[in-house]
């Protein structure tokens, strides 16, 4: 029995169509191997809408979202939009399909593929068999708290301000899918927070360590942020699960990220009680080298393989994706930013090819 989806695309801006179109034909292969069909609609969403419909996030597109099993996202933003104002933004958007799809738990995972140990900036020994789950909060924390802005007082001084804010029941969602994650890992999950000045913090720090009773499987421990960076870079082997706030999340995934080689591999998935979750990499829309063929669609490609794992429960489709993924570096093919001596150089088309490829001797 053919079982069927409706997947709404948002291709968005920069990279963000050339890697959206590997992932799709990604997606229709695995289909047609395993008797899914996909029904994908794209919509407008970041830069490309703003200059469409003078909106990062139209009424239309979030209402398209909701109707869906799952959003695969692309990358959104450019240079082009960073002078409108904070609130006209492209980010405003993807800030906006978070809030308004209630995905507060972000999945960030950051693996060391040993085809690409040499390509990390940091020593081989370092970052061989590291493997890290940063669990971010997505919908909360200083991103969504109020009050905020940038104001007059009274005295002619202008300020500008922001609120840290997170409620017991916003810790202890995503606290419990942190030990879930935990669980079906290695068993170590290491918060983190800067409860050393923050009362936010410490307050995170007692409603984690409140849950803990209830997980004896896992092992907690806290971390300050400062530390975690420094350690993510000093010992990253270390890690399990890691979970943060939102703030801090954006901050350690991005670093957790670079210990793979490239940021270009890695996918992510956020979800929320119910309803669609949204993938999408974990990097950016590279409007420098947008359009020139020199995108890497891998993280594209892995968040099909999310989507299908945490969003559809389509597992053996994930997996063979992420065999497809492995075989293609296996053969020695890389795009720009991953490339190391000695491999092959390819653009973000052939590599598409080289991924169908695998996948069809795969079936
Ligand atoms: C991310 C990005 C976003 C964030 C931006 C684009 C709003 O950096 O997904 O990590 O800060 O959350
Ligand atoms: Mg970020």
């Amino acid at each position: 029995m053919t079982t069927h989806y409706r997947i709404t695309l948002l291709p968005g801006d920069g990279i963000g169509p050339e890697i959206m179109e590997v992932a799709v034909a990604v997606l229709t292969e695995i289909g047609r191997q395993l008797d899914l069909t996909f029904d994908c609609t794209s919509a407008l969403m970041g830069g490309c809408a703003i200059d469409e419909t003078g909106n990062p996030l139209p009424d239309e597109t979030l209402a398209q979202c909701r109707n869906s099993d799952a959003v695969l996202l692309a990358a959104i933003g450019g240079e082009k939009w960073d002078r409108l104002p904070n609130d006209q933004r492209p980010e405003r958007g993807l800030l906006g399909l978070r809030a308004g799809l209630g995905l507060f738990a972000n999945l960030r995972p950051a693996q060391i593929l040993p085809q690409l140990v040499d390509a990390s900036s940091l020593k081989p020994e370092v970052v061989e068999g590291v493997d890290i789950m940063v669990v971010r909060e997505l919908t909360g924390g200083i991103y969504f708290g109020q009050p905020k802005g940038i104001f007059a007082a009274e005295t002619g001084e202008k300020r500008g301000f922001n609120t840290m804010v997170y409620t017991d029941a916003e810790i202890d969602r995503i606290g419990r899918v942190a030990f879930e994650t935990a669980q079906k890992r290695r068993g170590q999950l290491c918060s983190v927070d800067k409860a050393n000045v923050l009362d936010v913090s410490q307050f995170w720090r007692d409603r984690i360590t409140a849950l803990a009773p209830a997980y004896p499987d896992v092992e907690l421990s806290h971390l300050y942020v400062d530390n975690a960076a420094m350690q993510l870079v000093r010992w990253p082997q270390q890690f399990d699960t890691i979970v943060t706030g939102n703030l801090f999340g954006d901050i350690l995934s991005d670093a957790a990220a670079m210990l793979t080689g490239s940021i270009g591999m890695l996918p992510s998935a956020s979800l929320g009680a119910a309803g669609p979750g949204v993938f999408e990499p974990v990097h950016g829309s590279a409007p420098d080298i947008a359009g020139q063929d020199k995108a890497n669609p891998m993280a594209q490609v892995l968040s099909v393989a999310m989507m299908l794992r945490y969003g559809l429960n389509q597992p053996d489709a994930a997996d063979r994706i992420e065999q497809a993924v492995n075989r293609v570096l296996d053969q020695g093919d890389r795009t720009g930013d991953m490339m190391s001596p000695g491999m092959n150089l390819v653009g973000c088309k052939a590599m598409g090819e080289s991924l169908l490829k695998a996948l069809q001797e795969l079936a």
